[in-house]
């Protein structure tokens, strides 16, 4: 009984299905990485996944070379997916065939796979290889697994998740070395996703449409992608100066304390600590990200405490009060 709940739990969570409108808004930043590729959606049911509506229905206008779409087999029949499926799913699409100019699952044919259909099964990795791009909205519980998958055959992608991974102790180095950063359409607010047909509406922020479909509101997504895009390389326009009033230095780190992207001072030289949403206007020109907290805690860090410092260093404190977590940058080019 209590397996059965934890799976259901488990799944509840990674059946979130991806607005049209969320896709829309992020790939359009990308078209000129997608000419001639072939785009593997690998956490997708073609008969449900907006990111196949919108490679199949864009395939001639991005000028792809084909579409790969695989859908997993839940092992637990479970209350919680839209894609209770006997099999799994696969659909490849090459454009080819007469009258496809925006096909249907239907109309191009779905066959099945030998597996499971997980991301991280042979016959899924063998695709993934073949892949130019993997676009998709993984499962949140496997995002660690499912990111070291794309770093093992260092795949190029663009995918959705939960800002809380970039403090994961896997996901901030790659942040940190420029292998991997934020895409440019979501950078505050909530997202609407939509959820399956037994998912139950006591959250505050569920609710149902006229026809039925059941959605809900999450915080904190983010696009994940080591796909290049100009927003990244927008310099954060910087206006203030550096007071010790204003900028307090931490009792234990070598830095000061911004408490505001905005506020970052465009004449201090040294280390700063900021708060992670800072990412979302970073700038790997403007700025070296040094590390986070729980990189000065395991030793990697050893500029950062001030020397002779025997107190925590979990976080920064100031005048003994530890601070929210932080993220440490430095400017490359300060002002005078
Ligand atoms: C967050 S949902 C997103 C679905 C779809 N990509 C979208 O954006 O609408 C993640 C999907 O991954 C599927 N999934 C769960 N575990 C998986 C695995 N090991 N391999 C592949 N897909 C998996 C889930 O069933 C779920 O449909």
């Amino acid at each position: 009984m209590n397996t059965n709940l934890a799976a259901a739990r488990k799944s509840k969570n990674d059946e979130f299905y991806t607005q049209l409108g969320d896709i829309e808004s992020e790939l359009r930043h990308y078209r000129p990485h997608f000419e001639g590729k072939v785009v593997y959606c690998n956490c997708d049911d073609p008969r449900v996944s907006n990111f196949f509506h919108y490679f199949s229905h864009n395939f001639t206008f991005l000028g792809l070379k084909k579409l790969i779409t695989t859908c997993y087999r839940n092992r637990e029949p479970s209350l919680f997916s839209r894609h209770d499926t006997g099999r799994a799913i696969l659909l490849e699409y090459d454009g080819l065939r007469e009258g496809d100019v925006t096909p249907r699952a239907e109309d191009i044919g779905i066959t099945y796979l030998k597996g499971d259909g997980d991301f991280r099964s042979r016959e899924c990795i063998g695709f993934l290889k073949e892949a130019d791009i993997v676009a998709t909205n993984p499962p949140f519980s496997l995002f660690r697994e499912y990111m070291a998958q794309l770093m093992e055959y260092d795949s190029r992608f663009i995918i959705l998740g939960n800002m809380n991974a970039i403090t994961y102790k896997e996901v901030f180095p790659l942040i940190k070395e420029n292998r991997l950063w934020y895409g440019p359409s979501i950078s505050s607010g909530d997202r609407t996703f939509g959820v399956p047909d037994h998912y139950p509406l006591d959250a505050a922020t569920a609710w149902i449409d006229g026809d039925g479909n059941r959605f809900i509101k999450v915080k904190g997504v983010r696009w994940f992608t080591n796909l290049d895009h100009d927003k990244r390389h927008e310099d954060l326009i910087l206006y203030r100066r550096y007071t010790p009033e204003d900028y307090p230095h931490y009792d234990n780190y070598d830095a000061i304390d911004v408490s505001r992207t905005r506020d970052i001072p465009m004449d201090w030289s040294g280390a700063m600590g900021v708060p992670i949403t800072f990412l979302d206007k970073y700038n790997p020109d403007q700025f070296e990200i040094i590390g986070m907290d729980h990189d000065v805690k395991a030793g990697l860090l050893p500029h950062i405490p001030r020397p002779g410092w025997t107190g925590k260093i979990d976080r920064g404190y100031i005048q003994g009060k530890r601070q929210y977590a932080r993220i440490l940058i430095r400017n490359r080019i300060p002002r005078p």
